[in-house]
């Protein structure tokens, strides 16, 4: 892992240059989103998680992950409307397609970071990486990921703090 980030970018292969798996930024905006989501965390690409994984989520905001994130009637509906529109089964990315072929169609998992997708990509990082004081949970994304607050992912941009 360490050695790939210090190969020089001519010896990457063209596809991982040109592949677009990083960026992973809504193809809209929406301000409530943007503000009320990333309060306690960045807020988590919407194209990482089926629909139905955002309406569950959403529906239970006063016990959230052990947090209350509860939030007025109308901004939830708000919210969970766009997440809906911009959620893995409605994005044409493929990263979305990957994302939903490893979720059982009977599951609706809540973390992006149980998907078997997530776990696949970072299945390189050495335990003990997620437990540094600086990273603290997988849930962290923008403490590996420079530019996770702009969506964006792109490897090059990757390191994982010691
Ligand atoms: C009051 C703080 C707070 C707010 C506001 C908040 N969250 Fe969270 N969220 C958390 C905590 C704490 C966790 C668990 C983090 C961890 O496991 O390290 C979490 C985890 C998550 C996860 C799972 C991350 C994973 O492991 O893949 C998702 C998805 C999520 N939040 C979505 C949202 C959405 C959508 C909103 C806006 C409606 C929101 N959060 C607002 C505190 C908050
Ligand atoms: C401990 C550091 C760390 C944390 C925390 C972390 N990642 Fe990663 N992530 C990595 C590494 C390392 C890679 C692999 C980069 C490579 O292949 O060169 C990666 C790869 C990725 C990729 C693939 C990038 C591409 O260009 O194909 C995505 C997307 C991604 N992570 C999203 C996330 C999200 C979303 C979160 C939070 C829910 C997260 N990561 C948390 C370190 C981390």
């Amino acid at each position: 892992m360490k050695k790939l980030l210090l190969l020089p970018l001519f010896l990457l292969p063209i596809s991982a240059l040109a592949d677009g798996g990083g960026k992973l930024a809504p193809t809209a905006a929406n301000p409530k989103w943007q503000a009320e989501c990333s309060a306690c965390h960045v807020a988590y690409p919407p194209a990482l998680l089926p629909e139905r994984s955002w309406r569950k989520l959403m529906g239970g905001l006063e016990r959230h992950f052990g947090s209350d994130a509860s939030l007025d009637a109308a901004t939830a509906k708000e919210i969970t409307a766009f997440l809906a529109s911009q959620s893995a089964d409605r994005a044409s990315s493929r990263t979305s397609a990957k994302v939903l072929r490893g979720i059982a169609p009977g599951d609706t998992p809540l973390r992006i970071t149980e998907t078997a997708w997530f776990q696949r990509q970072h299945d390189e990082i050495r335990a003990d990486a997620w437990k540094r004081p600086k990273v603290g949970s997988p849930a962290n994304c923008a403490a590996c990921h420079a530019g996770a607050d702009q969506g964006d992912y792109a490897e090059h941009k990757v390191r994982i703090p010691r």
